[in-house]
């Protein structure tokens, strides 16, 4: 019996994988390593001491796919696999839709074939668009500001009509607010081709000395000190969280919409600053204009994670902070 893992040499991935190996779960891992690399899994065998067998596979491929189930004891499914990047998403919408969407779609009809019917989705807090602090998972979906937003909420509606169909499905979305943060070991982190998008990865750079200053995007929100606020998760929390979740579809059948967050916000001032105390470097920073799509702020009401799966964050925006920057420092070139 074994969990099959798509995307799981990416950054969430990697982590999910170390804590599902060490709480003793067989896994299968798949990836095409468009976005990283099979040294991420060399290293989790590494951190575990453990081995599994992954495949290079892509989820748009369904003969291989297929192939990948009729050769194991597959029980449960985490989907990871992935586009993720906003900005790139805005340029490249069909790319997005195509491997986002379709790939979904053939997973979901090879599962379906083998009778594979529990999946552990990774969805976003971008679902919510702008609401009201802090997101329920009760709110309505769907106003999301770019197509990689939308295909989260479409997946989700996919998912939605799949157990409509079919009850004995038993589906966890997964809302994931904001991931940053490595493994303590400081050998797996995240690994972002060229100049970073998203904040930490960005701040890292500028710590290692790779990149000058950080643009601070808006100093004129409504927040406490005008920056943007979110709420930002461990990586190594949010890969419990998919134990947790991985349990929870196992035990019955469903379908459930599930934020990953603190339940906490940070604004951007506040995380230099953490980051500045964890490495000990000064981060330079200059104020922008707003970034296009960015909100004030916004985090989880994380009650239902708790309720749920017993499932809530241990770990500091510090320990976040020294986590990424052994990880930065230890493998500046990534890996
Ligand atoms: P990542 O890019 O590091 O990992 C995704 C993995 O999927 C990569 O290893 C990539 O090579 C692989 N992949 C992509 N398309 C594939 C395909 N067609 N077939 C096989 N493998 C494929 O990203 P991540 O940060 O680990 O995110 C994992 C998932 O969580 C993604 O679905 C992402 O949208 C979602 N998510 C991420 C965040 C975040 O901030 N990191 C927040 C919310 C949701
Ligand atoms: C955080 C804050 C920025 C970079 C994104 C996706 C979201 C989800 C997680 C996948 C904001 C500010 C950032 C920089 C800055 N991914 N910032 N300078 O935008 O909350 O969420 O990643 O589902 O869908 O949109 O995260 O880290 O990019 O930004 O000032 O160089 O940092 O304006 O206030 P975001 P982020």
């Amino acid at each position: 019996m074994s969990i099959l893992v798509t995307g799981g040499a990416g950054y969430i991935g990697s982590h999910t994988c170390v804590e599902l190996l060490n709480k003793g779960e067989d896994i299968i891992v798949i990836d095409n390593f468009y976005n990283s690399k099979p040294e991420a899994l060399k290293r989790v065998k590494e951190i575990t001491g453990k081995d599994f067998q992954s495949y290079t596979c892509d989820i748009l491929d369904k003969e291989t796919l297929s192939a990948i189930f009729k050769e194991n004891n597959i029980t449960e499914v985490i989907h990871f696999a992935g586009l993720k990047a906003v900005g790139e998403s805005c340029r490249l919408p069909l790319a997005y839709y195509h491997n986002n969407i379709s790939g979904t779609v053939i997973l979901l009809q090879v599962m379906e074939q083998f009778g594979v019917k529990k999946i552990v989705f990774s969805s976003s807090a971008t679902v919510y668009g702008d609401s009201e602090i802090p997101y329920k998972e009760i709110y309505k979906t769907g106003n999301v500001t770019s197509p990689y937003g939308r295909t989260k909420f479409m997946i989700e509606e996919i998912l939605k009509d799949v157990y409509r169909s079919d009850n004995d499905w038993s589906v966890a979305l997964l809302r994931y607010f904001n991931p940053i943060g490595a493994h303590e070991s400081g050998k797996i982190g995240e690994d972002p081709n060229g100049i970073p998008n998203n904040l930490v990865p960005y701040i890292a750079q500028v710590a290692i000395g790779k990149l000058a200053e950080l643009p601070v995007y808006g100093n004129d929100y409504e927040t406490p000190d005008g920056t943007g606020v979110r709420d930002y998760i461990h990586v190594t929390d949010l890969a419990v969280g998919h134990l947790k979740a991985v349990e929870f579809v196992r035990k019955s059948a469903g379908l459930e919409a599930i934020n990953l967050g603190a339940g906490k916000g940070y604004s951007v001032l506040e995380v230099i600053a953490a980051f500045e105390k964890a490495s000990g470097k000064k981060i330079n920073y200059k104020f922008f204009d707003r970034r296009p799509g960015d909100i004030d702020m916004f985090y989880a009401d994380a009650e239902k994670a708790e309720k749920l799966l017993g499932f809530r964050t241990k770990l500091s925006i510090d320990k976040m902070c020294e986590d990424t920057w052994r990880w930065q420092s230890d493998n500046p070139g990534g890996y």
